[in-house]
């Protein structure tokens, strides 16, 4: 598998507040994340197109591998994402960066000088020139090796000399990502504990729909790979947990840090849990085992091997960071879609992106259920997690359904349906956790 990244999108946003403790080989960080469209002012509607735009072009690139990567991303409306950033600081002396918290991808990268084509950002670029502890890997090192796209760079226009590791990141919205790979300090706040020896991407031609100066630096894999940040810091889990994104609190993020689910969980909710299922072939993602679809009375008509990964690797049931919307392929999307129509009785309205309806005037209709069957765990996910009340230019009330159909025959656990919940995503007993809570307690 070629590819495995994705853009990072809008707004900055909020205090990295953590306390980290390190020993030789381990870490434990706690960090907070904000949501990156938090504080845009954009209408629910405008945020939730935005987002199943996102989804989409997410959705198309794990179809599409290497450099045939392609989605159809509309010029002008490639200004997407809602995803939750997490604050840190590379190099001596500590140069802030803003990374977008993404469990779909391995490799950490920012943009760096000498940028050859750089987005604009709102942090100056890290400057490897300026960090006395910064240093190249030749491409001949173990973590060059472990990249799905690498060769071996002359980087004639610097100082830096032949057979430095130049990597290639593709998104299927055609955006990417070169650069040479180095290894540096990690602080997590600033002054405090850090990491030495980092490997990270110093992204130089950073191109696609990266667009304004809303955006953060660069991306932080969180997937499971050798490269990812949980990865390097060898930490045996690592948990989440997201405050809504159209509000503005921080989301705290755990890594290897003694996670009591229980504490900050919703008054009655039961932790549930569900196993990881591994896949050689693609050592990035954090597969589920998706057995079902529930919306309201009906449990879709289809056979559980459709959430399944197939021997040759299509299909199959990630849960995502850095995806938005969940996706579905399109025939289960059309039964989704069929399910609430014939049971909400509603007249639907007209978009390209969302199943919206419109409401009638003092109406407040029940929306049914929506529930993910796992192995082992339901996921019932509460109204706010699946549907986005809004008014459309004349005042008339709308209710939009947050799932999208996505590109292929892979499902995406987008982070939409994972707002108020805490998830744990533990590594050494190879199975993810959940649970309602307040995460502005956790
Ligand atoms: C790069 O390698 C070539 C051939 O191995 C050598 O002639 C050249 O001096 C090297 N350049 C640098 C900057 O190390
Ligand atoms: C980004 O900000 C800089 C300086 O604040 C400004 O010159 C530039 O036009 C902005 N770019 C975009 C795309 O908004
Ligand atoms: C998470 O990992 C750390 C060590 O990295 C361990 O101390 C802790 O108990 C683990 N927490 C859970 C909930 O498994
Ligand atoms: C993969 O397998 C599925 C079903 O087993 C099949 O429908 C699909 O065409 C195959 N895809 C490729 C690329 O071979």
């Amino acid at each position: 598998m070629a590819d495995m990244h994705k853009p990072a999108l809008l707004l900055a946003l909020l205090t990295a507040l953590l306390t980290i403790s390190c020993s030789d080989a381990t870490a434990t960080v706690r960090m907070q994340l904000t949501s990156t469209d938090a504080g845009r002012g954009l209408t629910r509607r405008e945020l939730l197109q935005r987002m199943a735009l996102h989804s989409k072009a997410r959705a198309a690139q794990f179809h599409h591998s290497g450099s045939s990567a392609s989605a159809q991303v509309a010029p002008g409306k490639g200004d997407p994402a809602t995803e939750y950033r997490v604050k840190l600081a590379v190099g001596t002396p500590p140069q802030p960066m803003e990374l977008t918290l993404d469990t779909g991808s391995d490799l950490i990268w920012t943009q760096c000088q000498p940028c050859l084509s750089c987005y604009d950002q709102a942090l100056p670029y890290f400057d490897a020139s300026r960090s006395s502890t910064f240093s190249l890997l030749p491409c001949g090192s173990s973590a060059c090796q472990e990249l799905p796209l690498y060769s071996c760079g002359t980087a004639q226009k610097t100082s830096w000399g032949n057979q430095t590791c130049v990597y290639t990141a593709w998104y299927g919205d055609k955006s990417i990502s070169v650069g040479t790979l180095g290894v540096d300090k990690f602080t997590f706040a600033a002054g405090h504990a850090a990491m030495p020896d980092v490997t990270f991407g110093c992204g130089l031609l950073n191109n696609g729909i990266f667009t304004s100066n809303l955006t953060g630096t660069g991306l932080a894999g969180f997937g499971r790979g050798p490269l990812s940040l949980p990865s390097q810091l060898k930490v045996d889990n690592f948990s989440y947990c997201f405050t809504s994104i159209t509000g503005s609190k921080p989301s705290p993020v755990l890594l290897g840090v003694p996670t009591n689910l229980y504490s900050s969980s919703a008054r009655g909710a039961v932790v549930k849990t569900t196993p990881f299922i591994h896949y050689p072939a693609n050592p990035t993602y954090y597969y589920l085992s998706l057995k079902g679809i529930t919306v309201g009375s009906t449990r879709l008509p289809v056979p559980e091997s459709t959430f399944a990964l197939t021997k040759n690797g299509t299909g199959g049931t990630i849960i995502d960071s850095g995806t938005s919307v969940t996706t579905l392929p399109p025939h289960v999307y059309r039964l989704v879609r069929d399910a609430f129509v014939s049971q909400l009785k509603l007249k639907t309205t007209d978009d390209d992106d969302l199943l919206c309806f419109a409401v009638p005037k003092g109406a407040k209709p029940r929306v049914p259920k929506l529930m993910f069957h796992f192995e082992g765990a339901t996921l019932d996910l509460p109204r706010e997690n699946y549907v986005i009340d809004d008014e459309d230019e004349k005042g008339h009330k709308e209710m939009c359904i947050v799932i999208a159909e996505g590109g292929d025959e892979m499902t995406i656990i987008g982070n939409y349906q994972q707002q108020n919940m805490h998830i744990l995503y533990d590594l050494a007993g190879n199975k993810l956790s959940f649970v309602p809570a307040h995460c502005d307690r956790v």
